[in-house]
């Protein structure tokens, strides 16, 4: 059996580049038999940069609320929150005393913060705080406060598990084999989205489609995708920006029929009803799940709640077997 780990970070409402890149391919992945899952929510990661009390119990919900109605089974995945697991600080702490400040020196995260500011010619740690310096310990500690196997990432993270391997390995180096050497795995997700613009559907260039929102939003949104001036008889290139949306919605013959139209001539307002409409109903029974859960948030609590209590039995055997490895108990 292999124990699979990874953390979630709630930054805001997820978009539908969110969901076909990571949501949907790692709640998938959590289906495959003869292994065990570990997927939590990485509130203290976010307190980095999510410094607003209302923000962050609002975000935690929400990104909590979306994975479960994507199809997050809790009885398939150990679903808990990062700060309902105290014992990662502990650990955290250990872990800090094997890591080099040169190692983290090196995080892209952080050097790409020292880069910025030394060519905008302010102190290099303008802006730094200690958690976002740290940020990497804190993962090491979390993937390996669970003796994690394996950790599915995406390609940005890939540098963070490099690390935590690296701390894994001082500090078995100095105690004996007592951590797990964790694995990790990239997630091949070629799957870019386009945005409203037609550059990568991403926050930072406000151009992305929420996941979860009303209906009226939607249609709103979609009518906000940019299109060229060519008459409602003009042929339409197949690889327009609605027409790759379209195909992650539509049936096999559905995407046949768009296909025709665009070729021989459909009027872009035409095309954006069609897409709304495949989207929407793909969307809706789990936008009916979303605001179950939204409006049950006891039953949220409570499914985390038990999440954490299933992960802390695993966190204190690891801690009373790391405290006992460095002579403190
Ligand atoms: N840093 C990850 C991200 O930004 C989230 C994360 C926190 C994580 N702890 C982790 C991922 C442990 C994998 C394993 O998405």
């Amino acid at each position: 059996m292999k124990r699979y780990l990874t953390g979630i970070k709630p930054t805001g409402r997820a978009h539908i580049g969110n969901y076909f890149g990571a949501i949907k391919p790692a709640i998938e992945f959590s289906k495959q038999q003869d292994a065990e899952n570990f997927y939590f929510i990485a509130d203290y990661h976010a307190l980095t940069t999510l410094q607003n009390k209302e923000d962050m119990i609002e975000y935690t919900y929400e990104i909590a609320c979306t994975w479960l109605a994507c199809g997050l089974d809790p009885n398939k995945v150990v679903f808990y929150r990062q700060s309902d697991v105290p014992e990662v600080f502990e650990l955290n702490w250990i872990l800090n005393n094997v890591t080099p400040k040169g190692l983290m020196n090196r995080a892209h995260a952080y050097k790409a913060i020292v880069e910025r500011n030394a060519e905008a010619g302010v102190t290099v740690d303008e802006g730094v705080n200690m958690g976002l310096y740290n940020y990497p310990i804190l993962m090491a500690s979390d993937i390996m406060l669970l003796d994690a196997d394996c950790v599915p990432i995406g390609l940005d993270q890939k540098q963070h598990l490099e690390i935590a391997r690296d701390i894994c390995h001082n500090f078995n180096l100095k105690y004996g084999n007592i951590l797990k050497e964790p694995q990790y795995y990239i997630e091949d997700n070629t799957c870019t989205l386009l945005g409203l613009d037609g550059r990568k559907m991403s926050k930072s260039y406000n151009n992305t489609i929420p996941l979860f929102c009303d209906e009226k939003t939607l249609q709103k949104t979609i009518n906000r995708i940019v299109t060229d001036s060519s008459l409602p008889t003009d042929p339409k290139p197949l690889d327009c920006v609605i027409n790759k949306l379209y195909k992650l919605f539509a049936s096999e013959s559905e995407q046949k029929v768009m296909d025709e139209k665009l070729s021989t001539g459909i009027g872009w307002g035409d095309a954006k009803k069609e897409l709304y409409r495949v989207m929407n109903e793909y969307i809706a029974p789990m936008r009916t799940k979303y605001d179950y859960y939204m409006s049950h948030r006891d039953e949220v609590d409570k499914i985390l709640e038990d999440g954490a209590v299933k992960a802390r039995k695993i966190a204190t055997k690891t801690l009373q077997r790391v405290r006992k490895a460095i002579g403190v108990n």
